[in-house]
């Protein structure tokens, strides 16, 4: 996984060979965490106007080392020169967007001259949409990294400063302008030429350490930012470091501070006479001074799509590849196919050994939890129960200190999930937190967790969320379960459906014109049925529920095997009733259930696998809806499509508003 390591050493002379080392040595204390490959940027002279080295190689740290010093040895770049104050970055790259390859290693530059450096941990969520904007002001990419877009970014708000007259903007200045336009979860260190001797850091949902060598007695372990003001006061020489992880400081100093999300820790020379050294805290935002105007990006955001619900129902291919990036190993010629959540590594152990574990969420994020519910018992055999957060709220239900407790909520805001956590926590239990939301409550109040990934989703009906969620779930399944031999070649064939899924959700995209003809036929209809069981018992709730959120027709998911016991009575020829009946061990109740509901002519629309058309609708008519076939678990994925689109089609059919219905708020705060 991704390593960041800085060092700036000040007042305090040091030559090009030990900042080197010490840098590789950073690097390689964040070997442990796996990576692909590693590069890192020192300055070439003392002087502002030269552009700094940068050096990025595949492969591992030594293959970087080695490269360095040939290329040092041909450039006659000397090793033995002195710097009394200097900024040098260092990475190890895991790799997620691109291949391990030298143009995609970090530090990521803004041009040829490296006139803004970034090494970054995470995920970039909205990159395409700023790559866009970038290209049209003229920018050239060379990797196919997220990263690239952020050095970039820095130069195009440095540029448009400068044109428009504004030579005074500080280097934390640009830099929160940056922030401002980023999406998703990262940790940041920025090096630039118009800023020598400075070093940037700031983060959002990622780990980022500050540790301080040769300070004054008041400033201790986890002092507050306003103490360590204090260095400013203070001439002596000293040295800092920032990391990821703690293993690449502990050697050089105690003295470590945490870094909050949005905050930016800038190191910077003050201009003074005395030339002191200083730590600038920056929590502010300063306001947008550049023309990337909120309605270019708006534009750029819907894309083609005439509304927000309906592009992210059809970007659900790249959305699911974003939430699988990193996460999923191919397995090699002796390794087996594995999942790496870095949120749950360390916690693993403590799940497996819990004695329950509880799904707690409410609407969409309830109806992801029950679709991955059977895979999670199947893969870890510990039971998994079900919580509505606002149920589990009004029952004081039991929650117990041997209890792992999984919080799933998309904005990470939810009031009833957030208060089920307070509940949880109250009671001693690990609490892990699944969100789309980097840095919202959620994320920041559960032990440990699992970001989405899927991109910021702005239809109030959740599409792309409930999709990763369900992708993310597997996973933790998998990472949970183990690697018991016995359960090898399940695990393998769901990894390989994993890495499939994106496509074959592409396929299944392609019924939306036969949605929005059905949507017509359907247009007028007071109410729709919608049953389900097994895998799908998530995708009948969650597909009533999209139906009756946005097009405001009464809807209802209901368990096939209760059908009998209540339901049936409302099946005549005119209620139309949706079956999911796609293969799993399921198959054959759900044939039977249609043949039950053909007796009482019932007017059916069956979802069934692809080439099973004719088989399911043995004893009537009906009508059928054909999905391409995927690992069991994987199959509310698919499913869940074509009741989206189905959704879409008839809100708009109906004129209703599609992106914001009636009543509803996307992010639910009160109780
Ligand atoms: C990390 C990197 C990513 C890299 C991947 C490779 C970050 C943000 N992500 O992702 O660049 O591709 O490794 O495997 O650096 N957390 C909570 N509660 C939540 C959600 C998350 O506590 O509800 C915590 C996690 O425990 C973790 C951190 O937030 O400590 C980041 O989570 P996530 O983005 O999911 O991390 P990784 O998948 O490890
Ligand atoms: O942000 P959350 O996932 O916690 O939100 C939970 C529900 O409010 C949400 O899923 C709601 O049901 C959606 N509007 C459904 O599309």
């Amino acid at each position: 996984m991704c390593g960041i390591f800085a060092y700036l050493n000040f007042n305090v002379s040091r030559e090009r060979s030990y900042i080197l080392r010490l840098l590789f040595n950073g690097l390689r204390r964040l070997e442990y965490r796996g990576y692909d490959s590693a590069g890192i940027s020192i300055d070439y002279a003392h002087e502002a106007s030269t552009a700094p080295l940068v050096f990025r190689q595949e492969g591992n740290i030594e293959t970087l080392v080695k490269s360095v010093y040939q290329e040092v040895g041909a450039t006659n770049l000397n090793l033995e020169e002195s710097f009394s104050t200097h900024a040098g970055i260092a990475h190890t790259r895991w790799a997620t967007h691109g291949e391990p390859a030298p143009r995609n290693s970090h530090p990521q530059t803004s041009d040829p001259e490296n006139q803004f450096l970034v090494v970054h941990n995470g995920v970039i969520t909205n990159y395409e949409v700023l790559k866009e904007t970038l290209v049209r002001h003229g920018f050239t990419f060379e990797s196919e990294t997220d990263t690239e877009v952020i050095p970039k970014l820095a130069k195009f708000i440095f540029d448009n400063a400068n044109e428009e007259g504004d030579k005074s903007m500080t280097f934390s200045q640009v830099v929160l302008e940056v922030m401002r336009h980023l999406e998703g979860a990262y940790a940041l260190i920025f090096k630039s030429q118009h800023y020598p001797n400075e070093l940037i850091a700031c983060k959002r949902g990622s780990p980022l350490l500050l540790g301080v060598k040769e300070l004054t007695e008041q400033t201790s372990n986890g002092a507050s930012f306003n103490d360590v003001k204090y260095l400013s006061s203070n001439g002596q020489p000293k040295e800092f470091f920032f990391s990821s992880d703690a293993s690449a400081l502990v050697e050089h100093t105690k003295k470590v501070l945490v870094i909050e999300d949005n905050e930016v820790v800038h190191l910077k020379v003050l201009l003074t006479v005395t030339k002191l050294y200083s730590i600038i805290m920056l929590v502010t935002i300063v306001p947008l001074t550049i023309k990337l105007t909120s309605n270019i990006v708006e534009q750029i955001n819907k894309g083609e799509y005439e509304h927000y619900m309906q592009k992210e129902i059809h970007e659900q291919p790249e959305s699911l590849t974003t939430s699988m990036r990193g996460r999923l190993l191919r397995g090699g010629s002796c390794k087996a196919k594995s999942v790496l959540l870095g949120g749950l590594k360390d916690h693993l152990k403590t799940i497996r050994r819990s004695r329950r574990i509880v799904f707690i969420g409410c609407g969409t994020s309830y109806n992801a939890a029950l679709a991955s519910r059977p895979i999670l018992e199947e893969l870890s055999g510990i039971p998994v129960t079900m919580e509505i957060a606002s149920d589990l709220l009004d029952r004081q239900g039991p929650i117990y200190r041997e209890d792992t407790t999984i919080f799933v909520s998309q904005s990470g805001e939810t009031a009833d999930t957030l208060l089920a956590l307070e509940y949880a926590l109250e009671n001693g239990a690990l609490c892990v937190g699944i969100t789309n939301t980097v840095g919202s409550a959620i994320a920041r109040n559960t032990h440990c967790g699992v970001h989405l990934n899927a991109g910021c989703e702005i239809g109030v009906a959740s599409t792309k969320a409930y999709t990763s969620q369900i992708v993310v779930m597997v996973m933790l399944a998998l990472a949970i379960g183990g690697d018991t031999l016995s359960s090898q070649a399940r695990r393998e064939a769901i990894i390989d459906g994993l890495f499939e899924l994106p496509s074959k959700v592409k396929e299944v995209l392609k019924l939306d014109e036969e949605m929005k003809e059905l949507a017509k036929l359907l247009i007028a209809e007071q109410s729709l049925l919608v049953f389900g069981r097994g895998y799908n018992y998530s995708t009948a709730l969650e597909g009533a529920l999209k139906v009756k959120e946005v097009s405001l027709m009464h809807s209802e998911g209901m368990l096939a095997g209760e059908m009998k016991h209540g339901p049936l009575a409302l099946v005549d020829e005119t209620l139309p009733v949706v079956v999911i009946a796609t293969h799993d061990t399921c198959f054959s109740k759900q044939q039977s259930v249609i043949q039950q509901l053909h007796a009482r002519k019932g007017r059916l629309i069956v979802m069934c696998t692809k080439g099973d058309a004719a088989s399911v609708c043995v004893g009537g008519s009906c009508r059928v809806i054909e999905v391409p076939q995927v690992e069991d678990c994987l199959q509310p994925v698919i499913n869940i499509v074509p009741l989206q689109l189905l959704a879409y089609h008839l809100t708009v059919l109906r004129g209703y508003n599609v992106d914001q219905p009636r009543n509803l708020a996307k992010s639910v705060t009160t109780q």
